[in-house]
């Protein structure tokens, strides 16, 4: 939105639209689902201001929001696959790791969540006959799991410049999940400066849990966790990426039957991940991937192994 638009919006003037193109926040999607306190902050100004300007955005932004059958056909024809490493895995999730959505890979330790999120990162830098999109990756990093010299072994295994490959992926370092948050509003700048075809979050919940401990806390921790979400889906549609998130899996004791591993935030990740893949480990280095609820995919295994090269098929 250009200034001139931006002042056009009922609430604000000449001051706040240069506040809201300073912060970043010039996009009426942005100011139409911000918290009111947050544009207090932002802007300055008072909490009864806030609410109108947001309300406006809201009203002008649902029209806009309508989007035609043919609209969103278009759409989808972009869509961008990233090949995980293992044609097995790539055909479970329907070609690769779609663009416009989040796809989240839950399990337990060692189930080779992070080496599926440095082997998507090093791919996506292929082309697109190799199964890439000829872009770079955004890495948000939560347990200081980015290992350059693994990338290096991943790359190099590709026959690719491992130089460059590092080169062409961004890393943030997350400290806690407000800082989690904030580098991925951040991630924005990294987009509309390079080309970038995937976001990764490993892991999406690990800083949510130990930031917000007690029983009381878990509406807090899952409203936060929803706007982070809600961030990253907004992301994923508006520059084309995909969103890779890791997640850990917790035992539920009131499951009998059956198998009690749930992934961690619950039906708050779930509903806004079009794919939720659980991966466990197996025989050797072997993994077994399962896909979960995914709206138009058949529910599938595929089996994949983890070497030195990175993620692979089982010959
Ligand atoms: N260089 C390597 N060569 C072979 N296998 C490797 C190599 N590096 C990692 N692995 C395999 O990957 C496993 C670790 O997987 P990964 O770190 O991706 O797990 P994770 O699901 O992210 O676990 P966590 O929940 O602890 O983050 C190791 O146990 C090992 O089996
Ligand atoms: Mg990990």
């Amino acid at each position: 939105m250009s200034k001139k638009e931006l002042e056009s919006l009922p609430g604000v003037g000449e001051k706040i639209a240069d506040k809201l193109v300073e912060a970043g926040c010039d996009e009426l999607m942005t100011i139409a689902t911000m918290s009111i306190g947050n544009l207090v902050d932002i802007c300055d100004i008072g909490e009864k201001t806030a609410a109108k300007i947001i309300e406006s955005a809201k009203e002008i932004s649902d029209v806009g929001n309508f989007k035609t059958g043919m609209e969103k056909l278009k759409m989808r024809e972009n869509v961008g696959r990233i090949s995980t490493g293992s044609a097995a895995l790539n055909e479970l999730l329907g070609g690769g790791i779609e663009t416009q959505c989040i796809s989240e890979f839950y399990g337990a330790y060692g189930s080779s969540k992070t080496q599926i999120a440095l082997q998507t990162s090093v791919n996506v830098q292929k082309p697109k006959k190799d199964g890439g999109l000829s872009a770079g990756a955004i890495f948000i990093d939560t347990e200081n799991t980015f290992i350059p010299e693994r990338v290096v072994q991943m790359a190099k295994a590709q026959g690719m410049d491992p130089e460059k490959v590092l080169k062409n992926i961004f890393v943030a370092r997350a400290f806690n999940s407000d800082h989690q948050i904030l580098l991925a509003e951040k991630a924005e700048e990294v987009l509309k400066n390079n080309k970038v075809g995937l976001i990764i979050v490993d892991s999406l919940t690990s800083l949510f849990r130990s930031d917000y401990i007690g029983r009381g806390e878990l509406a807090p921790r899952q409203q936060r966790l929803n706007r982070h979400m809600h961030a990253l889906h907004r992301l994923s549609t508006t520059y084309n990426v995909a969103i890779l998130v890791t997640n850990q899996v917790m035992s539920r004791p009131d499951v009998l039957f059956g198998d009690p591993t749930v992934p961690i935030g619950g039906h708050i990740v779930g509903h806004q991940s079009a794919f939720r893949v659980y991966i466990r480990k197996s025989k050797k280095n072997s993994r077994v991937a399962r896909l979960v609820d995914c709206p138009y995919l058949p529910e599938g295994e595929a089996v994949f192994k983890i070497t030195e090269n990175g993620v692979e098929d089982i010959k």
